[in-house]
């Protein structure tokens, strides 16, 4: 096989250090700066959408679907039987086409879901791998599709993970019914416009925006489902197993990709500008709106002090603000409701005296400060904060395989990140800490399609990985036909 055929790349995306492509991303957005996108159908609930930096700013309008339609809908359903070849052939066509209207994908990403610009460079590049990965699996599959997946996907991928799970689906040559989150629907109408031009058929793909006590539980409590696949909260997935359980077709499958208690340890060998700078983009980009963000750093004690310096320094030349400016590293939270909760958990650290450093924001915009806070360890968390706060404890060399109980004890086990020259501890935290992607002297976000599968373990999801080898293979019915002669 040819490695360099187009289809076996990672989509080259669009490099910001480079002035022509700034240019030409710039000239390409620049016409949905202003623009209010109105998506508006029959329906339910009539809802505008306003952009988390500018929140009196309207970004679009759109329309909830209500639960009747959500059965309407889910009794048009029908499976994709076509080859796959064709199958393989349309999703590369919806590649090609989520390239060629990256200025409004990017605009989108941008007004609706607070993404940067390197953010959304991240998300377009993640979705089209996705649509050529699975593509190319399609025609490797020996078994058939299940029927109709029900895909329900979180805001804070709301292009990558949305594609990613209903090209997982139709590449095995499922029906799928998609279900967006509320926060970020807009994105979803228009890539689902693009999916449909490519050629998916309309009742093979549908999408249904809606709340997720509605339309998500509908779906996920219909005797008509074959499969879930979910992206979100651990609370959420276990709520749909117990519906699934309740309802669903005995032993469909529930593909589940959830939260994490994220650590990375960092010891007294480590090269600490290379240990700093892979802390922040860890903690910190996307505003820490990612599961794989890290959460609690471990720096050993001998080489705290110089390490957190250098850290708070490096927070310092962060610009917080309007992810529609190319400048900006960290934009807002993704409404008011995640600014409260996260701003509720730093102002408690702070009032016990624990809030070692913040770096100042602007006052409009559901921005939350990107905060250090201390802790004695990661057991003082008891749940994910999705935001842009790291916690950090500090551990003696003797103390190494307590802290690793520790983390493998909060029962989420997603990423795991490591900064150390010592080769027997980098082997020895790789086989103890239980987590789905490990890293080791890097950062712990931004796995890459077909070459880092990505998904975690215990109460951080139940595989198969995004962006692997046997994840379109889950959408089938494991058969084995066997002939005699
Ligand atoms: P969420 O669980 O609140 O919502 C996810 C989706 O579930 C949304 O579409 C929502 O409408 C829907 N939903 C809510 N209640 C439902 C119900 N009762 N039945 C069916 N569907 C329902 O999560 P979120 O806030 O959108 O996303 C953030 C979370 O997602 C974080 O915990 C993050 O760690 C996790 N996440 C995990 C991964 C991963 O790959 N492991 C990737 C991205 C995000
Ligand atoms: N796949 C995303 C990452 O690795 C969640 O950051």
């Amino acid at each position: 096989a040819d490695i360099y055929a187009p289809e076996r790349l990672n989509s080259r995306g669009w490099d910001l250090h480079n002035t022509h492509d700034v240019d030409q991303l710039e000239a390409a957005r620049l016409p949905y700066q202003n623009h209010v996108w109105d998506l508006r159908s029959k329906g339910g609930e009539q809802v505008d959408v306003f952009d988390p930096a500018a929140p009196q700013v309207l970004v679009g309008k759109l329309t909830y679907m209500t639960e009747a339609q959500t059965h309407e809908a889910i009794a048009r359903a029908v499976s994709w039987n076509v080859s796959a070849a064709e199958r393989g052939d349309v999703l590369r066509k919806a590649a090609n086409l989520y390239e060629a209207h990256f200025g409004e994908l990017f605009a989108l990403l941008a007004r609706e879901a607070g993404k940067t610009a390197m953010d959304a460079v991240g998300e377009l590049r993640e979705a089209v791998d996705f649509l050529r990965y699975y593509a190319a699996r399609s025609v490797e599959l020996s078994a058939p599709a299940r029927g109709i997946f029900t895909c329900i996907s979180p805001w804070n991928f709301p292009l990558a993970i949305f594609t990613g799970q209903i090209a997982g689906a139709l590449a095995a040559g499922n029906g799928v019914l998609a279900k967006p989150a509320e926060a970020t629907t807009l994105i979803s109408l228009r890539s689902t416009e693009l999916l449909h031009e490519a050629g998916v058929p309309a009742d093979v793909l549908q999408l249904l925006p809606g709340r997720g006590d509605v339309v998500g539980k509908a779906l996920s409590s219909d005797a008509r489902i074959d499969g879930i696949c979910f992206t979100g909260s651990t609370a959420t997935a276990q709520s749909i197993n117990r519906a699934m359980a309740a309802n669903v077709a005995p032993h469909a499958p529930l593909i589940a990709e959830t939260g994490g208690l994220n650590a990375m340890i960092v010891d007294s060998t480590a090269l600490p500008e290379q240990a700093v700078r892979d802390i922040v983009a860890s903690a910190f980009q996307s505003a820490g709106q990612r599961c794989s963000a890290l959460r609690v750093l471990y720096v050993q004690q001998d080489v705290a002090d110089k390490m957190l310096t250098m850290l708070y320094g490096a927070m310092d030349e962060l610009r917080v603000g309007a992810p529609w400016d190319l400048a900006t590293d960290i934009g807002p939270a993704i409404d008011a409701a995640a600014k409260a909760k996260i701003d509720a958990h730093i102002k408690i650290a702070q009032h016990e005296g624990r809030l070692l450093h913040q770096v100042s924001v602007p006052s409009e915009g559901h921005f939350v400060a990107p905060s250090v806070i201390r802790v004695n360890g990661i057991s003082d968390l008891r749940e994910e904060i999705f935001g842009p706060v790291l916690h950090v404890a500090t551990f003696a060399a003797s103390d190494l395989m307590r802290v690793m109980a520790d983390i493998n004890a909060t029962g989420y086990g997603l990423t795991f990140g490591m900064h150390s020259r010592i080769d027997d501890r980098i082997a020895l935290a790789s086989r103890t800490v239980n987590a789905g992607n490990i890293y080791i002297n890097r950062n712990q976000i931004g796995a890459v399609v077909g070459s880092q599968p990505f998904g975690g373990e215990g109460m951080s999801g139940t595989g198969p990985k995004a962006g692997g080898p046997n994840y379109v293979a889950r959408f089938t019915k494991p058969e084995a036909r066997v002939i005699a002669h």
